[in-house]
């Protein structure tokens, strides 16, 4: 569905259950990382790209103060965010991903408005394409609408990330918000998460298209073991001497390989190799370069399964069917994406062979896993948009 007829839809949904049509829409996208996996938490870089899946919100003034009232459209339930005093953690659990980016305006000492809001989102829910970064993103685009003061990108995708942190308990890097915020049509968003800086990388040879496999599980491990990776590589990088493992080479790794446990060693491997993976594939997207892009996406696959240790069973045996396919079948290069532990790959595939790809990624996962996986291709999107007010 296009980002149009979603708006449309939201509106509806907004006009049923308030009984009056809404004044401000706004939209923020979800995303896939094409490479440069838990890097972005050891200042390295990061390779996303916005899908052309939405969080989107319908909202006008309320009719009582001192509150927000949203009406989620999926699970048809409401939260009530009282805003007469800072905003706390509440209930239902969804509403914290709002309630975080609300406290982040407080913060910066911002009245909040009384509104009534419709939200809707086409993101997969947890299948690792940031259907939480995109709620905060979203959330913090609507309070630009509704106050009429829109603040800098990069200030929003952060205010976003501190309610992951402080309302969600996740410690994320700042990958996922940055794109939703700052995503650009046609484009793939080369992030240095050190210096913040970013820059536009062109994917828009039309031979190639990206493929999102959701496996369709989740498990629940994922967040715990999220802060224990972090926590090993701040230990690696302590040890190496350095400030984060963006300073450090694969040499000086070796060099500490002794004085440290064997997984922090194989922890920072990964991290390492995976920021040169990262600027090394961005140079063969530039250049269209497919082969060395596949490559280097089966190669970072690799080290997130095997010395990262986030992958899992079902997440493996959407790139063991995509080598299996291969360059002949018009695969160039898969991999996991995201946090890991279930969610989604990413494929690399030549644009005329998806719907082949498809069919047959779909037919053996359900052989191999058991379960139907979900498939769909995504240009590279706008980051988030005030569509109405
Ligand atoms: C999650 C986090 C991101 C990033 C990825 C792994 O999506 O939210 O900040 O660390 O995992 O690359």
């Amino acid at each position: 569905m296009t980002l149009q007829e979603l708006s449309a839809q939201v509106a509806a949904d907004f006009e049923k259950h308030y009984g009056r049509p809404p004044r401000w829409i706004v939209a923020a996208p979800g995303r896939v990382n094409v490479i440069g996996e838990h890097t972005d938490y050891n200042d390295g870089f990061v390779l996303p790209m916005a899908i052309e899946r939405y969080a989107l919100m319908a909202a006008d003034t309320a009719s009582a103060p001192g509150k927000i009232s949203v009406y989620d459209t999926h699970f048809k339930e409401s939260a009530s965010i009282d805003i007469t005093a800072p905003v706390t953690k509440g209930q239902p659990k969804w509403s914290n991903y709002i309630r975080g980016v609300l406290a982040g305006f407080q913060n910066r000492g911002q009245q909040i408005p009384a509104l009534d809001v419709a939200f809707k989102s086409t993101v997969p829910l947890g299948g690792g394409l940031s259907s939480s970064a995109a709620l905060e993103v979203c959330t913090a685009t609507l309070m630009e609408a509704a106050t009429g003061k829109a603040i800098d990108p990069v200030e929003k995708a952060l205010l976003a990330q501190k309610a992951e942190h402080d309302f969600a308990g996740v410690p994320c890097g700042i990958m996922d918000q940055f794109i939703s915020a700052l995503g650009q049509k046609g484009q793939l968003l080369l992030l240095d998460c050190r210096t913040r800086k970013t820059q536009l990388v062109p994917m828009s040879d039309p031979s190639v298209a990206l493929l999102v496999v959701n496996t369709n599980v989740k498990h629940e491990l994922g967040s715990g073991e999220y802060a224990k990776r972090r926590a090993e590589c701040e230990q690696a990088a302590k040890i190496i001497g350095v400030a984060s493992l963006r300073d450090a080479t694969a040499d000086q790794l070796d060099q500490a390989k002794s004085k440290m446990p064997e997984v922090v060693y194989r922890r920072a491997r990964h991290v390492i190799g995976e920021i040169e993976r990262t600027t090394l594939a961005a140079e063969g997207i530039r250049q269209s370069n497919w082969p060395t892009v596949g490559q280097l996406m089966y190669a970072s696959h690799y080290a997130l399964r095997d010395d990262y240790e986030v992958s899992c069973k079902e997440l493996d045996i959407v790139v063991q069917i995509a080598e299996d396919i291969g360059y002949k079948g018009g695969v160039y290069g898969c991999r996991m994406t995201g946090g890991g532990f279930g969610g989604c790959c990413v494929a690399l595939v030549k644009a005329d062979a998806v719907d082949a790809i498809t069919k047959k990624i779909a037919a053996d996962y359900r052989a191999k896993a058991g379960i139907d996986a979900a498939i769909f291709s995504s240009r590279p999107a706008a980051g988030a948009t005030i569509i109405k007010g």
